[in-house]
Protein backbone atom coordinates (compact mmCIF):
# COMPACT_ATOMS: atom_id res chain seq x y z
CA UNK A 1 0.00 0.00 0.00
CA UNK A 2 1.05 3.73 -0.63
CA UNK A 3 1.06 5.36 2.76
CA UNK A 4 1.59 8.38 1.51
CA UNK A 5 -1.52 8.47 -1.21
CA UNK A 6 -3.40 8.00 2.30
CA UNK A 7 -2.69 11.54 3.95
CA UNK A 8 -2.66 14.99 2.93
CA UNK A 9 -0.99 16.37 -0.50
CA UNK A 10 1.12 19.27 0.99
CA UNK A 11 2.80 17.11 3.87
CA UNK A 12 6.42 17.87 2.33
CA UNK A 13 5.69 21.74 2.03
CA UNK A 14 4.88 22.34 5.80
CA UNK A 15 7.52 23.46 7.47
CA UNK A 16 8.31 22.09 10.89
CA UNK A 17 8.37 24.21 14.01
CA UNK A 18 11.72 24.77 15.45
CA UNK A 19 11.09 24.15 19.47
CA UNK A 20 13.98 24.51 21.46
CA UNK A 21 15.57 21.25 23.28
CA UNK A 22 14.80 19.43 26.59
CA UNK A 23 17.13 20.78 28.83
CA UNK A 24 18.87 17.59 29.53
CA UNK A 25 19.44 16.69 25.74
CA UNK A 26 21.04 20.41 25.77
CA UNK A 27 23.49 19.70 28.47
CA UNK A 28 24.25 15.72 27.00
CA UNK A 29 24.86 17.88 23.56
CA UNK A 30 26.90 20.50 25.57
CA UNK A 31 28.95 18.23 28.00
CA UNK A 32 27.76 20.23 31.17
CA UNK A 33 25.34 18.79 33.64
CA UNK A 34 21.99 19.77 34.02
CA UNK A 35 22.61 21.95 36.98
CA UNK A 36 24.80 24.03 35.32
CA UNK A 37 23.44 25.25 32.18
CA UNK A 38 21.67 28.79 32.47
CA UNK A 39 18.71 28.93 30.18
CA UNK A 40 17.78 32.00 28.93
CA UNK A 41 16.61 30.84 25.51
CA UNK A 42 12.83 30.30 25.58
CA UNK A 43 11.13 33.19 27.77
CA UNK A 44 10.63 31.19 30.87
CA UNK A 45 10.44 31.76 34.53
CA UNK A 46 13.73 30.73 35.87
CA UNK A 47 11.97 30.99 39.45
CA UNK A 48 10.20 28.49 38.72
CA UNK A 49 5.77 27.91 40.42
CA UNK A 50 5.38 28.68 43.41
CA UNK A 51 5.30 25.62 45.97
CA UNK A 52 1.27 26.26 46.91
CA UNK A 53 0.86 25.81 43.25
CA UNK A 54 2.82 22.82 43.22
CA UNK A 55 1.11 21.75 45.91
CA UNK A 56 -2.31 22.62 44.63
CA UNK A 57 -1.33 20.65 41.44
CA UNK A 58 -0.47 17.50 43.17
CA UNK A 59 -3.71 17.16 45.16
CA UNK A 60 -5.49 17.54 41.51
CA UNK A 61 -7.58 14.61 41.04
CA UNK A 62 -6.12 12.68 38.28
CA UNK A 63 -8.39 9.76 38.13
CA UNK A 64 -11.36 11.40 36.93
CA UNK A 65 -12.17 13.93 33.44
CA UNK A 66 -11.61 17.62 33.49
CA UNK A 67 -14.79 19.32 33.43
CA UNK A 68 -15.20 20.49 29.79
CA UNK A 69 -16.97 23.47 30.59
CA UNK A 70 -14.05 24.72 32.58
CA UNK A 71 -16.65 26.56 35.13
CA UNK A 72 -14.20 26.65 38.09
CA UNK A 73 -11.45 28.12 36.07
CA UNK A 74 -13.23 29.95 33.54
CA UNK A 75 -14.47 32.10 36.84
CA UNK A 76 -11.45 32.25 38.69
CA UNK A 77 -9.69 33.61 35.22
CA UNK A 78 -12.43 36.33 34.75
CA UNK A 79 -12.20 37.15 38.29
CA UNK A 80 -8.45 37.65 37.93
CA UNK A 81 -8.56 39.51 34.83
CA UNK A 82 -11.70 41.61 35.30
CA UNK A 83 -13.93 40.49 32.68
CA UNK A 84 -16.99 38.00 33.38
CA UNK A 85 -16.64 34.23 32.96
CA UNK A 86 -18.51 33.95 29.48
CA UNK A 87 -15.59 36.06 28.28
CA UNK A 88 -13.30 33.38 28.90
CA UNK A 89 -11.71 30.33 27.25
CA UNK A 90 -9.06 28.17 28.87
CA UNK A 91 -6.62 25.76 26.35
CA UNK A 92 -3.69 23.66 26.52
CA UNK A 93 -1.24 26.68 26.67
CA UNK A 94 -1.89 29.88 24.39
CA UNK A 95 -1.00 27.78 21.50
CA UNK A 96 -4.04 25.82 21.60
CA UNK A 97 -6.16 29.16 21.29
CA UNK A 98 -4.35 29.77 18.17
CA UNK A 99 -5.81 26.40 17.22
CA UNK A 100 -8.61 27.04 18.26
CA UNK A 101 -9.56 30.56 16.35
CA UNK A 102 -8.02 28.99 13.49
CA UNK A 103 -10.10 26.02 12.88
CA UNK A 104 -13.15 28.68 14.25
CA UNK A 105 -12.50 30.89 11.28
CA UNK A 106 -11.00 28.66 8.58
CA UNK A 107 -9.11 31.75 6.49
CA UNK A 108 -8.21 31.21 3.74
CA UNK A 109 -5.43 33.74 4.76
CA UNK A 110 -4.07 35.09 7.83
CA UNK A 111 -1.97 38.53 8.59
CA UNK A 112 0.74 38.24 10.68
CA UNK A 113 3.03 41.18 12.14
CA UNK A 114 6.78 39.90 11.70
CA UNK A 115 9.26 39.41 13.31
CA UNK A 116 7.11 37.70 15.82
CA UNK A 117 6.14 33.88 17.21
CA UNK A 118 6.25 31.34 14.95
CA UNK A 119 3.39 29.40 16.60
CA UNK A 120 1.10 31.72 13.92
CA UNK A 121 2.66 30.75 10.89
CA UNK A 122 3.20 26.81 11.50
CA UNK A 123 -0.67 26.17 12.81
CA UNK A 124 -1.93 28.37 9.98
CA UNK A 125 0.10 26.61 7.64
CA UNK A 126 -1.41 23.18 9.23
CA UNK A 127 -4.72 24.47 8.84
CA UNK A 128 -4.40 25.46 5.18
CA UNK A 129 -4.46 28.92 5.23
CA UNK A 130 -1.52 30.96 3.41
CA UNK A 131 0.33 33.11 6.07
CA UNK A 132 0.90 36.78 4.88
CA UNK A 133 3.82 38.36 6.65
CA UNK A 134 3.53 42.15 7.29
CA UNK A 135 6.68 43.04 8.12
CA UNK A 136 6.81 45.84 11.04
CA UNK A 137 8.19 49.23 10.63
CA UNK A 138 12.28 50.05 11.02
CA UNK A 139 11.04 50.44 14.86
CA UNK A 140 9.13 47.33 15.29
CA UNK A 141 6.33 49.28 15.38
CA UNK A 142 3.35 48.10 12.94
CA UNK A 143 2.39 48.91 9.40
CA UNK A 144 -0.52 49.69 9.73
CA UNK A 145 -1.59 50.26 6.26
CA UNK A 146 0.07 46.93 5.07
CA UNK A 147 -1.96 45.24 7.50
CA UNK A 148 -5.37 46.56 5.86
CA UNK A 149 -3.81 45.67 2.51
CA UNK A 150 -3.69 42.21 4.10
CA UNK A 151 -7.18 42.17 5.19
CA UNK A 152 -8.69 43.65 2.09
CA UNK A 153 -6.78 40.29 0.23
CA UNK A 154 -8.45 38.23 2.11
CA UNK A 155 -6.69 37.56 5.58
CA UNK A 156 -9.74 36.46 7.71
CA UNK A 157 -7.33 36.64 11.14
CA UNK A 158 -4.89 39.82 11.97
CA UNK A 159 -2.47 37.96 14.38
CA UNK A 160 -0.63 40.75 16.69
CA UNK A 161 1.52 40.18 20.23
CA UNK A 162 1.52 42.58 22.57
CA UNK A 163 4.54 43.37 24.03
CA UNK A 164 6.15 41.66 20.92
CA UNK A 165 8.23 38.15 21.06
CA UNK A 166 11.37 38.91 20.17
CA UNK A 167 10.88 42.72 20.24
CA UNK A 168 9.40 43.70 23.24
CA UNK A 169 7.62 46.71 22.27
CA UNK A 170 3.76 47.07 22.76
CA UNK A 171 1.37 47.66 20.07
CA UNK A 172 0.16 51.30 19.99
CA UNK A 173 -3.92 51.50 21.44
CA UNK A 174 -5.24 53.72 19.11
CA UNK A 175 -3.51 51.85 15.60
CA UNK A 176 -5.13 48.60 17.41
CA UNK A 177 -8.97 50.97 17.84
CA UNK A 178 -8.20 51.33 14.22
CA UNK A 179 -7.40 48.11 13.20
CA UNK A 180 -10.25 46.51 14.75
CA UNK A 181 -12.82 48.51 12.44
CA UNK A 182 -11.46 45.79 9.73
CA UNK A 183 -13.28 42.96 8.56
CA UNK A 184 -11.17 40.11 10.29
CA UNK A 185 -10.63 38.62 13.48
CA UNK A 186 -7.83 40.79 15.62
CA UNK A 187 -5.99 38.71 18.00
CA UNK A 188 -3.38 40.60 20.29
CA UNK A 189 -1.53 37.35 21.99
CA UNK A 190 -0.25 38.97 25.93
CA UNK A 191 1.49 36.14 26.43
CA UNK A 192 4.02 38.78 28.75
CA UNK A 193 1.72 41.68 29.39
CA UNK A 194 2.07 40.82 32.95
CA UNK A 195 5.80 41.90 32.80
CA UNK A 196 4.84 45.27 31.20
CA UNK A 197 2.54 47.19 28.62
CA UNK A 198 -0.88 48.08 28.72
CA UNK A 199 -3.48 45.27 28.07
CA UNK A 200 -5.72 45.83 25.57
CA UNK A 201 -8.81 43.84 27.01
CA UNK A 202 -11.12 46.87 27.77
CA UNK A 203 -11.24 47.33 24.08
CA UNK A 204 -12.91 43.84 23.96
CA UNK A 205 -16.15 46.11 24.53
CA UNK A 206 -16.16 48.10 21.86
CA UNK A 207 -14.92 45.33 19.29
CA UNK A 208 -16.62 42.13 19.06
CA UNK A 209 -13.83 40.98 16.49
CA UNK A 210 -10.84 41.27 19.10
CA UNK A 211 -9.65 38.40 20.75
CA UNK A 212 -6.63 38.61 23.57
CA UNK A 213 -4.57 35.59 24.50
CA UNK A 214 -2.96 35.14 27.64
CA UNK A 215 -0.52 32.24 29.18
CA UNK A 216 0.05 30.71 32.72
CA UNK A 217 3.47 29.50 30.85
CA UNK A 218 5.51 32.91 31.66
CA UNK A 219 4.60 35.06 34.54
CA UNK A 220 2.85 31.83 36.87
CA UNK A 221 6.39 29.65 35.46
CA UNK A 222 3.78 26.82 34.20
CA UNK A 223 5.26 26.37 31.08
CA UNK A 224 5.44 22.19 31.65
CA UNK A 225 2.13 22.63 32.53
CA UNK A 226 0.26 24.06 29.34
CA UNK A 227 -2.17 26.03 30.16
CA UNK A 228 -3.25 29.71 28.85
CA UNK A 229 -6.94 31.51 28.10
CA UNK A 230 -8.77 33.61 25.75
CA UNK A 231 -10.27 37.00 26.73
CA UNK A 232 -13.51 37.91 23.61
CA UNK A 233 -17.16 38.53 22.93
CA UNK A 234 -19.12 36.10 24.89
CA UNK A 235 -20.72 34.70 21.56
CA UNK A 236 -16.79 34.09 20.13
CA UNK A 237 -15.80 32.55 23.32
CA UNK A 238 -19.59 30.47 22.94
CA UNK A 239 -18.12 29.02 19.60
CA UNK A 240 -14.69 28.53 20.45
CA UNK A 241 -15.92 26.65 23.59
CA UNK A 242 -18.24 24.39 21.22
CA UNK A 243 -15.11 23.34 18.90
CA UNK A 244 -12.26 23.44 21.48
CA UNK A 245 -11.45 19.58 22.27
CA UNK A 246 -14.00 18.71 25.26
CA UNK A 247 -10.52 18.23 27.62
CA UNK A 248 -8.68 20.29 26.68
CA UNK A 249 -7.40 21.76 30.42
CA UNK A 250 -6.14 18.75 32.01
CA UNK A 251 -6.94 18.77 36.45
CA UNK A 252 -3.53 19.17 37.22
CA UNK A 253 -3.64 22.39 35.04
CA UNK A 254 -7.22 23.51 36.21
CA UNK A 255 -5.48 23.16 39.53
CA UNK A 256 -2.04 25.15 38.99
CA UNK A 257 -3.65 27.80 36.84
CA UNK A 258 -6.35 28.94 39.59
CA UNK A 259 -3.66 28.12 42.68
CA UNK A 260 -1.53 30.41 40.48
CA UNK A 261 -4.05 33.13 40.35
CA UNK A 262 -4.80 32.47 43.91
CA UNK A 263 -1.36 33.18 44.46
CA UNK A 264 -0.86 36.22 42.45
CA UNK A 265 0.35 38.83 45.07
CA UNK A 266 3.48 36.71 45.73
CA UNK A 267 4.05 35.94 42.56
CA UNK A 268 3.86 39.54 41.27
CA UNK A 269 6.98 39.85 43.73
CA UNK A 270 8.60 37.65 41.73
CA UNK A 271 7.57 39.06 38.75
CA UNK A 272 8.72 42.61 39.55
CA UNK A 273 12.22 40.78 40.46
CA UNK A 274 12.19 39.68 36.96
CA UNK A 275 11.27 43.16 35.55
CA UNK A 276 14.11 44.32 37.66
CA UNK A 277 16.92 41.88 36.25
CA UNK A 278 15.37 42.61 33.05
CA UNK A 279 16.55 46.27 32.85
CA UNK A 280 19.77 45.07 34.83
CA UNK A 281 20.71 42.83 32.23
CA UNK A 282 19.97 45.23 29.66
CA UNK A 283 22.10 47.97 31.02
CA UNK A 284 25.03 45.29 32.03
CA UNK A 285 24.95 43.99 28.43
CA UNK A 286 24.80 47.30 26.49
CA UNK A 287 28.33 48.55 28.89
CA UNK A 288 29.66 45.91 26.58
CA UNK A 289 29.75 48.52 24.12
CA UNK A 290 28.90 45.93 20.93
CA UNK A 291 25.28 44.65 21.91
CA UNK A 292 22.59 47.40 21.77
CA UNK A 293 19.40 46.12 23.71
CA UNK A 294 15.74 47.24 22.23
CA UNK A 295 13.93 48.64 24.83
CA UNK A 296 11.43 45.92 26.24
CA UNK A 297 8.35 45.41 28.06
CA UNK A 298 8.42 41.84 28.24
CA UNK A 299 10.68 39.32 30.12
CA UNK A 300 13.30 39.21 27.50
CA UNK A 301 15.53 41.55 25.64
CA UNK A 302 16.25 41.82 21.90
CA UNK A 303 19.38 42.99 21.46
CA UNK A 304 21.24 44.15 17.59
CA UNK A 305 24.73 42.58 17.29
CA UNK A 306 27.70 44.73 15.96
CA UNK A 307 31.18 43.37 14.53
CA UNK A 308 30.54 39.58 14.76
CA UNK A 309 27.85 37.08 13.68
CA UNK A 310 25.24 36.34 16.04
CA UNK A 311 25.18 32.90 15.53
CA UNK A 312 28.70 32.80 16.65
CA UNK A 313 27.88 34.56 20.00
CA UNK A 314 24.72 32.60 20.74
CA UNK A 315 27.09 29.78 19.83
CA UNK A 316 30.47 30.88 21.74
CA UNK A 317 27.38 31.34 24.70
CA UNK A 318 26.42 27.98 24.59
CA UNK A 319 29.88 26.27 24.91
CA UNK A 320 30.02 28.37 28.12
CA UNK A 321 26.44 26.85 29.26
CA UNK A 322 24.29 30.02 28.43
CA UNK A 323 21.85 29.44 26.25
CA UNK A 324 20.10 32.07 24.22
CA UNK A 325 18.52 32.68 20.86
CA UNK A 326 19.89 33.90 18.15
CA UNK A 327 17.99 35.58 14.81
CA UNK A 328 20.36 36.42 11.08
CA UNK A 329 17.31 36.57 8.73
CA UNK A 330 16.02 39.63 6.53
CA UNK A 331 13.41 41.13 9.15
CA UNK A 332 16.07 40.24 11.97
CA UNK A 333 19.62 40.72 10.42
CA UNK A 334 21.41 39.88 13.14
CA UNK A 335 20.28 39.92 16.46
CA UNK A 336 20.14 37.47 19.92
CA UNK A 337 17.71 37.70 22.29
CA UNK A 338 18.17 36.63 25.77
CA UNK A 339 15.75 35.90 28.25
CA UNK A 340 15.73 37.64 31.71
CA UNK A 341 16.23 35.32 34.42
CA UNK A 342 17.69 35.85 38.22
CA UNK A 343 20.30 37.74 39.31
CA UNK A 344 22.84 35.00 39.24
CA UNK A 345 21.68 34.00 35.79
CA UNK A 346 22.59 37.84 34.40
CA UNK A 347 25.77 37.11 36.03
CA UNK A 348 26.39 34.08 34.48
CA UNK A 349 25.59 35.74 31.45
CA UNK A 350 28.05 38.98 31.68
CA UNK A 351 30.60 36.46 32.83
CA UNK A 352 30.59 34.71 29.89
CA UNK A 353 29.80 37.27 27.42
CA UNK A 354 32.98 39.22 29.14
CA UNK A 355 35.20 36.10 28.17
CA UNK A 356 34.44 36.12 24.80
C1 LIG B 1 3.95 35.47 21.94
C2 LIG B 1 3.79 34.12 22.49
N1 LIG B 1 2.57 33.57 22.56
C3 LIG B 1 2.38 32.35 23.08
C4 LIG B 1 3.45 31.61 23.53
C5 LIG B 1 3.20 30.23 24.02
O1 LIG B 1 2.27 30.23 25.05
P1 LIG B 1 1.83 28.86 25.68
O2 LIG B 1 3.00 28.27 26.39
O3 LIG B 1 0.72 29.27 26.61
O4 LIG B 1 1.32 27.99 24.57
C6 LIG B 1 4.73 32.12 23.48
C7 LIG B 1 5.88 31.31 23.95
O5 LIG B 1 7.01 31.57 23.76
C8 LIG B 1 4.90 33.40 22.93
O6 LIG B 1 6.13 33.94 22.82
Amino acid sequence: MDLRSLLRDDLEELEEYVPVKPLDVLAAEIGLPVDRLVKLDANENLYGPHPDVLAAIRQAPFHIYPDPGQQALRAAIARFAGVQAGNVVAGTGADDLIDILLRLVMPKAVAIATPTFGMYRFLARISRATPVEVPRRPNFDLDVVALRHAVHGGAGIVFLTSPNNPTGNPVNLAELDALCSLDALIVVDEAYVEFGGQSVVPLIAEHPNLVVLRTFSKWAGLAGLRVGYSISNPELARHMMSLKQPYNVNVAADAGARSAIAHWPEISETIACIVAERDRMAAKVAELGWLTPIPSQANFVLFAVEGRPAKDVAAALRSRGVLVRYYDRPDLANYIRISAGRPEDTDALLAALSAL
